[in-house]
């Protein structure tokens, strides 16, 4: 039974065998990825995060990129080796075995689907205030989910001033019709828009590329449009002090920054779609990565520059930063194309999803169905509407810093998977195999030397920091979580100074555990729970019903 849960896929259909026709070369490509990239979280997230690590939250956008990189050029390793649809998934099944690969199919609805609740209330946010500015009120019970009501009702007392949302929320949970002891409160926007991109995405997809390409180029101009204009409005004192809370402050904002860069490795979804696949894969998610850092770090320090830091913990900091200087123009242009942007993420992770949940159920892991093809529109139907309810449920009864968490939570981890994996394939060699080569950079020394230099970096310039962790202190998870990193960092030091594994994808992970410090006892409780819900899943249904199962019977 053991040796089931690692057999193996090894037919893929080669690059002629594939139906999909290969239209899309390295611009579309990067296109793609910034359309998957640039959404709720510049337009949504990035304020909690600015709102507690202050300016120096760029710092936290350069590691959250490079741990992207690594991460991206392990994507890359793989999609050259293995150039099909089902991403990670995929590459998991060839490699690693079923076990692994079901891992990381159910990490990617994290990903995706539970991405998308996310970005649902952004939208709905942005929506709700660019109304607001038209003077057309939707009641407020019907624009904030339940739980950050109830939240807010019962901190209340404790909240010296309340910032526009927080006003809202109150407002929800004070005028909100009842059901016996229950308050109807629900957040219609957010339910709204996900019907609406299930109907589209089920409908067809064609449609749906156009419309996210005009999305992208709009995006980018709003962007750098607000740079611009808002870099006039900079206000030199806010940037004192730069680090207001430290490193623990800038690592508080870890699930809503690494959010942002979330949706490059959609990008390797689309392997059997393109020209070059080997050679423009890679290059693709890289661009998009690199544009994207550039604008998210100035963006960043655009917002601190302008608005005091404290006030940035908004649903809409971009609209909300220029409105408090006074610049209402370019706010309501910011609004308008947050919603536009958000809704080309939705369509990207609405598309992603089901053709996942497709690749799982044609290797028989999830039941038939879910492959099915509609006769008329050509879309895998039956996991669009699956997605759709996948998405639209939770909006009842989870709130926005909850799917954030959870959201990041998974894809680092699906992220560390990736890296690992790559660690452990046989290294390829010269002109085996097309384009794209992982380079190799043999880590025995190099990685030793590497940790050694960030315990000497950590005792220069934050000297409490070994003392807290081995003596303990106050934040008992903080000291947990970095005790556990030191342990891994040891152990894989050791197992590369024996292995001479490629220091790579061992950064990749080293960085990738490192983002997983960030994250609170709850976002581990609830992860641990999703990831057992999986495992059972796959132990009672997936295991039995997999084809490899079959082929060998
Ligand atoms: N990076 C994507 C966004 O920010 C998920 O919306």
């Amino acid at each position: 039974m053991f040796k089931a849960l690692f057999r193996r896929k090894t037919d893929f259909p080669t690059a002629s065998e594939s139906q999909m026709s290969r239209v899309l070369g390295l611009r579309d490509l990067t296109f793609f990825g910034i359309a998957a990239i640039i959404g709720g979280g510049i337009f949504s997230s990035v304020g909690r995060a600015c709102s507690e690590g202050g300016p120096g939250v760029i710092w936290l956008f350069l590691i959250c990129a490079i741990a992207c990189g690594f991460a991206a050029l392990c994507y890359a390793e793989f999609a050259a080796r293995i150039p099909v649809s089902g991403s990670a998934y995929t590459y998991a099944y060839a490699s690693f075995g079923e076990l692994f690969a079901w891992i990381i199919g159910w990490a990617l609805i994290m990903e995706y689907s539970i991405g998308n609740i996310y970005i649902a209330f952004s939208w709905s946010g942005y929506v709700t205030h660019m109304l607001d500015a038209f003077h057309i009120h939707l009641p407020r019970w019907l624009t904030v989910d339940y739980r950050t009501a109830s939240r807010l009702f019962s901190e209340f007392s404790q909240i010296s001033i309340l910032n526009p949302d927080q006003r809202d929320a109150l407002e929800a949970w004070n005028t909100a019709p009842k059901i016996g002891d229950l308050r109807l409160i629900f957040d219609a926007p957010a339910v709204l828009i996900n019907i609406l991109i299930t109907i589209l995405v089920y409908r067809g997809i064609k449609e749906s590329k156009q419309v996210s390409n005009v999305m992208v180029l709009l995006k980018l101009i709003i962007i750098i449009a607000v740079i611009l204009v808002g870099t006039f409005y900079i206000d030199i004192e806010n940037y004192t002090p730069f680090n207001p809370s430290g490193m623990k402050g800038i690592m508080a904002g870890v699930s809503a920054v690494f959010f942002t860069y979330i949706g490059f490795d959609a990008v390797s979804t689309l392997a059997e779609e393109s020209k070059n696949p080997e050679r423009d894969l890679p290059k693709g998610m890289f661009y998009s990565l690199l544009i994207c850092t550039v604008l998210y770090i100035l963006i960043s320090l655009v917002l601190t520059g302008m608005v005091p830091f404290g006030l940035l913990n908004v649903d809409d900091p971009l609209a909300f930063a220029l409105q408090y200087k006074g610049v209402h123009w370019l706010e309501y242009i910011v609004g308008a194309s947050a919603i536009i942007a958000m809704t080309g993420v939705l369509l990207v992770f609405q598309m992603g999803q089901p053709r996942i949940w497709m690749s799982m159920s044609r290797d028989g892991l999830l039941p038939q169905k879910f492959a099915s093809i509609h006769p008329r529109f050509k879309t895998p139907g039956f996991s669009t509407i699956m997605t759709g309810f996948v998405v639209g449920l939770p909006i009842f009864f989870t709130d926005e810093a909850f799917v954030l968490d959870f959201t990041s939570i998974g894809t680092i981890f699906a992220f560390v998977l990736v890296c690992g994996g790559v660690l452990l394939l046989p290294q390829r060699k010269i002109g085996e195999g097309k384009g794209f080569r992982l380079w190799y950079i043999n880590g025995k020394w190099l990685f030793l030397l590497i940790c050694i230099l960030a315990v000497l970096l950590c005792v220069y310039f934050i000297p409490e920091y070994f003392k807290e962790i081995l003596n303990g202190g106050e934040d008992v998870m903080y000291v947990i979580s970095h005790r556990i990193l030191w342990i891994c960092l040891i152990t894989l030091s050791a197992f590369t100074f024996k292995n001479n594994w490629n220091l790579i994808p061992l950064l990749g992970v080293a960085i990738c555990l490192y983002l997983l410090t960030g994250m609170t006892l709850d976002n581990w409780k609830w992860f641990g729970i999703w990831f057992l819900i999986g495992f059972l899943i796959y132990m009672f249904y997936g295991r039995r019903k997999s084809k490899l199962n079959e082929a060998k019977g």
